[in-house]
């Protein structure tokens, strides 16, 4: 089988029809206003991802997943958006999007964007129109507005805290100039919540998802999945982590996370999905208990759903054995194929998390927090990170990744092993609300949103022709694109030799564990005889009889060193 897929592995990703493509898929992220410049003003653009189509068929990629690029204020990044059928002028034009499409299509590579659907920002029509229409009104009923407490109304409906800090109650200004009403709010200010049992945002929503889709998009990863439908009834207001999600229930009635009838809206969803030839495919971003995925990744339901354990986990063996093995039980529980992933554009950077400690843990705090920085504040300095331990780590884990079933998404700059940038970032340069709202506590997320280096020279690194939004710092020019195409033994040479074996490797969705030298080492083997070995322990250990295929490090003296991923066809 191995040898036919290998000769042909590019007709197989160019057949558009196949309703199971997403299976086993690699999917890249792209931000896009950190991709590519095409015309010079600082800011990625669609022109920019369209004249990159050869640097991503190249990487051996089946689908794309673009972080939103609709007109947006950009209070978060963009997922603040204004107009859900249309492009930012910043960064393009519908026109852009289609030519895009169709080249990213001709390449072979799906395309898949992204669905805000909890929020739209606070310039979004809908909103202006509810400050404008007053209280009681129907436009009011699109999003949560509530009187506040107090005598004249001057306290927030409760004492709950945003995602990025500060209370989730804004108050508005009424037409006639007077303080007003509150509304809700889970992330920014600038991101008013939607009222999701007004049929008027259901409708919406599936206008929107036929726009795209009529446009020929293939998927959409859905922002924010767990969160849309809410109980704000007085009898939540004592709780006090409510919006953290740090207390979710299980039961399917906490007032915000993962209630039931959140998966109406995604049955009414399936059916939109299902009328195109190939379905369109969903991906919930949906932070809920493990056992709770499997409703999101349902056939009836988005199709498929993250899981952030490895994300979330140690560099450690049982950690990521016991994690693999969870999750393709959920997978199989659900149907659907599961999803894993290291870095994306609310996370340190894994080259960078993976070099922060020598050898202990690194504590879920230092990663998350919607992606807070923590760790440059209580974690650690910029200069404590060991980039080569870092990067050495990232490698196998990666490699180990992609070798196993399901979908593995992956983001931009990870195939450079390009590090988090930290403190290079001057105060003044900075964009993520997180590190406005939460000063001194959050750093925020633009460290892993710094714009790609295409060369080590030029004044954005071949960004564009002109600067860049979020400053590069010098060491990015060591991370080049061009230089590393040149370099067989970059980051870029390893990821590209990885994805095209995982092209011609991958078979049923099937994964047996074998015996390993030591508990430090796990090993496991696919259908057709493709076995992954990956040495988390500190000495070198033999690998098993085999041809080997790659390795994320040089073997040393025939053995597998530390922190290393091997594969080999028994
Ligand atoms: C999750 C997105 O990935 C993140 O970037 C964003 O800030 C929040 N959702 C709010 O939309
Ligand atoms: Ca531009």
């Amino acid at each position: 089988m191995t040898s036919m897929l290998a000769a042909d592995s590019s007709v197989a990703r160019n057949d558009l029809d196949d309703a199971l493509w997403w299976r086993q898929a690699s999917v890249y992220q792209i931000y896009p206003r950190s991709f590519a410049d095409a015309n010079g003003d600082g800011i990625g653009d669609l022109k920019g991802v369209t004249s990159r189509v050869p640097y991503l068929k190249a990487l051996g990629i089946d689908a794309v997943w673009l972080s939103p690029f609709y007109p947006s204020a950009l209070a978060d990044g963009g997922y603040d958006v204004d107009d859900y059928r249309d492009v930012d002028p910043k960064i393009g034009t519908l026109e852009d999007f289609d030519e895009m499409t169709a080249a990213l299509h001709q390449a072979g590579i799906k395309v898949i964007v992204d669905i805000v659907p909890n929020h739209s920002s606070d310039r979004h029509t809908w909103f202006l129109e509810a400050v404008a229409a007053g209280r009681g009104s129907a436009a009011r009923e699109r999003y949560i507005f509530r009187d506040g407490k107090g005598e004249h109304g001057e306290l927030p409906p409760n004492n709950w805290t945003a995602i990025f800090g500060g209370s989730s109650w804004q108050r508005i200004t009424e037409p006639d100039g007077t303080p007003g009403q509150w509304y809700f709010h889970l992330f920014a200010p600038e991101q008013p919540d939607f009222n999701w049992k007004n049929p008027e945002v259901h409708a919406d929503f599936e206008t929107t998802l036929r726009f795209w889709s009529d446009r020929g998009v293939d998927g959409f990863r859905i922002d924010v999945a767990h969160g849309l439908t809410k109980n704000l009834d007085p009898a939540f207001d004592h709780l006090k982590s409510v919006l953290s999600g740090q207390d979710l229930f299980e039961d399917g009635q906490h007032p915000i996370w993962d209630r039931d009838e959140v998966h109406d809206i995604y049955a009414e969803w399936r059916k939109i999905f299902n009328e195109y030839t190939p379905p369109r495919i969903a991906v919930a971003e949906a932070w809920v208990e493990p056992h709770r995925r499997a409703r999101y990744a349902s056939s009836e339901g988005l199709g498929q759903s993250f899981n952030f354990d490895l994300l979330q986990a140690d560099f450690r063996a049982a950690d990521f054995r016991k994690i693999i093995g969870d999750n393709l039980a959920f997978a199989a529980d659900s149907g659907a194929s599961t999803t894993w992933v290291f870095s994306n554009h609310d996370v340190v950077r894994h080259a960078t998390r993976y070099g922060l400690q020598r050898t202990g843990a690194q504590d879920e705090a230092q990663i998350m927090n919607v992606g807070g920085k923590q760790w440059l504040l209580d974690g650690g300095r910029q200069d404590e990170v060991d980039t080569e331990l870092g990067l050495r780590r990232a490698k196998a884990a990666t490699q180990l990744m992609l070798a196993l079933p399901g979908s593995a998404y992956l983001y931009q700059g990870e195939e450079l092993g390009l590090q988090e940038v930290g403190e290079e970032i001057a105060d003044e340069h900075r964009q993520d609300p997180a590190f406005f709202r939460n000063k001194g506590v959050e750093i925020g997320r633009d460290g892993c949103r710094v714009p790609l280096p295409w060369e080590s020279q030029g004044s954005s690194y071949g960004f564009g022709a002109g600067g860049s939004h979020l400053p590069q710092p010098q060491w990015f020019s060591r991370y080049a694109v061009d230089a590393q195409e040149q370099d067989p033994a970059s980051t870029l040479s390893f990821y590209r030799r990885a994805m095209a074996l995982r092209h011609e490797l991958q078979s049923a969705e099937e994964l047996a564990w074998e015996a390993s030298p030591n508990e430090h080492v796990l090993h496991f083997s696919r259908p057709g005889g493709w076995h992954s070995i990956t040495n988390f322990g500190t000495t070198p250990v033999a690998l098993p009889e085999g041809e080997l295929l790659l390795a994320s490090a040089p073997l040393e003296d025939g053995l597998l060193p530390a922190n290393a991923t091997a594969w080999l066809r028994a």
